[in-house]
């Protein structure tokens, strides 16, 4: 039976690296919410011999989400899941970044934890932002709705209220710390729900690595770009590729110990600003 690998972001800086990694061992099923991005994905692993097959579905649709689910079952053995799509406070408001980053990880776990196969492997991105902020008692409580109808609401009690004075990008900073830390939280909860069907979960929390997330970031804020760059010890963007070969290592049966993690690639970053460095 062919083995599945499902990309959400697909069309995304670190979905199309992902794709890219697992294409020759995997048939991949990429999805995105636009299905003209989709499509021109589609044609482009498909041009570089990729097997391929594309399904439009936004992450923060529960149905779309269970569909893209019993579609990967119905290609195959559903060995990955590498789920990319988010956004961040560089073109998105609070809520969007709350649901799309936080609901759409629950509706992507929720789906695929009953149809991965044995030996699979599930892998959520968070960021190395989820590292920025401690989370405090109410933040866990929060989290601890995931289930609920009053989960969003829940999220976004913990962002502040928009009373119209706050700086949003300030908001729209704390729902993006708030939603990756969950991502990362909700990840290492699932953790033995996972090994009892002989699966694992992990998440990765990328630093600043030159995708269209990051180039929007850039272009409209060039002082908060230059700032992080300074902060970063490996002193250069990271590249998408290294973000593939990271899933194609996580993937393979040589991590088969690794899971309930988060594996954290930002350069150094968040060593450097939370750990006073030795002198060199
Ligand atoms: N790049 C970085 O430096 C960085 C740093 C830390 C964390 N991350 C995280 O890494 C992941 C990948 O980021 P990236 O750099 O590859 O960003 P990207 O190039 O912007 O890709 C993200 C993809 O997610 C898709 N998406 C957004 N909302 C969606 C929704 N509701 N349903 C389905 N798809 C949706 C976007 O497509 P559409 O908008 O067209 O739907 C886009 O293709 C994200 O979760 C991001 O938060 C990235």
């Amino acid at each position: 039976m062919r083995k599945v690998c499902v990309i959400t972001g697909g069309y995304g800086g670190m979905g199309h690296a992902s794709a890219l990694s697992l294409g020759e061992e995997y048939f991949l099923l990429v999805s995105g919410r636009d299905v003209v991005k989709l499509e021109s994905e589609v044609r482009e692993l498909t041009r570089l011999g990729f097997d391929v097959e594309g399904v439009r579905a936004d992450v923060r649709d529960e149905q779309d989400v269970r569909s893209l689910a019993s579609r990967a079952q119905a290609l195959g053995e559903v060995a990955c899941v590498i789920h990319t799509a988010g956004v961040s406070p560089a073109d998105s408001v609070a809520t969007d970044i709350v649901s799309t980053n936080a609901v759409g990880t629950v509706n992507m776990v929720k789906s695929f934890s009953p149809v991965l196969s044995e030996g699979g492997v599930m892998i959520n991105f968070a960021s190395m932002a989820a590292y920025s902020m401690e989370p405090t008692q109410e933040w866990l409580d929060a989290f601890a709705q995931w289930d609920s109808p009053a989960f969003f609401d829940a999220m976004m009690g913990q962002v502040g209220e928009d009373d119209g004075c706050e700086d949003s990008f300030f908001r729209d900073g704390i729902a993006y710390s708030l939603s990756k830390r969950f991502v990362l939280y909700f990840t290492q909860m699932n953790t033995e729900r996972f090994a009892h069907r002989g699966c694992r979960i992990l998440s990765i929390s990328p630093g600043c690595y030159l995708t269209p997330m990051h180039e929007k970031l850039i272009a409209n804020q060039p002082d908060v770009a230059e700032n992080q760059l300074e902060l970063i010890p490996e002193g250069r963007w990271g590249h998408p590729y290294e973000i593939g070969s990271l899933v194609r290592f996580l993937c393979d049966s040589a991590a088969a110990y690794i899971t309930g993690v988060d594996i954290l690639a930002d350069g150094g970053s968040t060593a450097e600003v939370f750990v006073p460095q030795i002198e060199s």
